[in-house]
């Protein structure tokens, strides 16, 4: 298996059995050899750097009915809530203040924010903070709505495509939404010429080590600039409640495979995995990970964004506990960087 990893190392990029066999064969042993030229790549393209975003959840309004996620249109449970444009303004304030140079807007697919409002609010934001970028996470949009977002000056916009397998995504979604049509807006916003991120959720119900290889294979292909991947945890008010969560181990794997196969990619350790251990955001970076997205949204709305239980908002994960995480990050012998943070091709 080692010599896998060392042509991996070598080559970026290995053959869908090759990575199945990895990914069957994962061990402890394996981890640390893997692990550890994944940061030795990390740290030859962005050196100690780990570069902040700063999460604005302006919304939890959607239209969709994703069977994992907790603001599934069918949760009647879920108390909804959109932010003011004063409201995120605010979180920009704070957030720039804290030395953030990359804003988040992350929200359900809600109506509400038609093209008219979602680049009125880029403009805004732009125009106020021109020094910062600007990342969309608000679901799969037509091409001219795309188009009109990157016009109003977004300059990155992250979209999941959660499984890169056509029947896997199928029993994650309801029927309507259809996998060749997240890859027709992945495709469109990459040749409109935002820095575009894709991913997917590591251990969920139904996911077996084939469909891995293939969201490894696909990755590689569209070549995104970000790579978002976390651990699925359950929610209980979703059809997969009773599902089991996905688990540190293989998601670290997958990080550290990430950055061997896309040796430049910007790939946060994310809030999932720091929610399934308490440790997790650090050995996310100890993997190859080299982004933190700490929450900035107002903190009265934080736990109505609830995506899966026990979603971490708290000491590292929020804007407001970035003394610590500047030290725990620290004690790994990285640092937090003042900087918009773009893509660096590695290649
Ligand atoms: N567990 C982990 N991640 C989830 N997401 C949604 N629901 C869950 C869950 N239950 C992820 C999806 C989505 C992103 C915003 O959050 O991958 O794209």
């Amino acid at each position: 298996m080692k010599a896998l990893i060392d042509k991996l190392a070598r080559e970026h990029i290995l053959t869908r059995n090759e990575l199945v066999m990895l990914i069957k064969n994962r061990n402890p042993d394996l981890d640390s050899y893997l692990f550890e030229q994944a940061v030795a790549v990390r740290r030859r393209i962005y050196g100690n750097d780990i570069y902040i975003r700063g999460l604005i959840e302006f919304t939890n309004y959607c239209k969709n009915d994703c069977l994992y996620c907790g603001i599934r249109r069918s949760n009647k449970g879920a108390a909804r809530y959109r932010l003011t444009d004063e409201e995120i303004l605010n979180c920009c304030k704070t957030g720039y203040e804290m030395g953030f140079r990359t804003f988040v807007l992350q929200g359900g697919d809600d109506a509400y924010y038609n093209d008219e409002r979602i680049c009125a609010l880029i403009r805004t934001i732009k125009n106020r903070y021109p020094a910062c970028a600007l990342t969309l996470s608000i679901g799969e949009k037509s091409y001219s709505s795309c188009r009109a977002y990157f016009n109003a000056g977004a300059d990155r916009y992250l979209l999941r495509h959660e499984t890169a397998d056509d029947i896997h995504y199928k029993k994650l979604h309801q029927d309507e939404m259809l996998l060749s049509a997240r890859k027709q807006c992945l495709y469109n916003l990459k040749a409109i010429g935002f820095q575009v991120g894709c991913g997917f959720m590591v251990g969920s119900p139904f996911q077996t080590a084939s469909h891995l290889a293939e969201d490894l294979l696909f990755i590689k292909d569209f070549e995104p600039e970000m790579v978002g991947i976390g651990p699925f945890i359950p929610h209980h008010d979703t059809p997969f409640a009773r599902e089991p969560a996905g688990t540190l181990e293989m998601t670290l794997f997958m990080l550290a495979l990430i950055r061997l196969l896309l040796p430049g990619v910007l790939l946060p350790s994310t809030t999932a995995l720091g929610t399934i251990d308490p440790a997790g955001r650090e050995l996310g970076i100890l993997a190859g990970a080299n982004v933190i997205m700490p929450n900035l949204s107002p903190p009265e709305v934080r736990e109505k964004y609830l995506l899966y239980d026990n979603k971490s908002c708290q000491g590292e994960e929020a804007a407001e506990g970035l003394e610590d995480l500047k030290k725990s990050m620290d004690k790994i012998g990285c640092r937090i960087v003042v900087d918009r943070g773009d893509y660096i091709d590695g290649s």
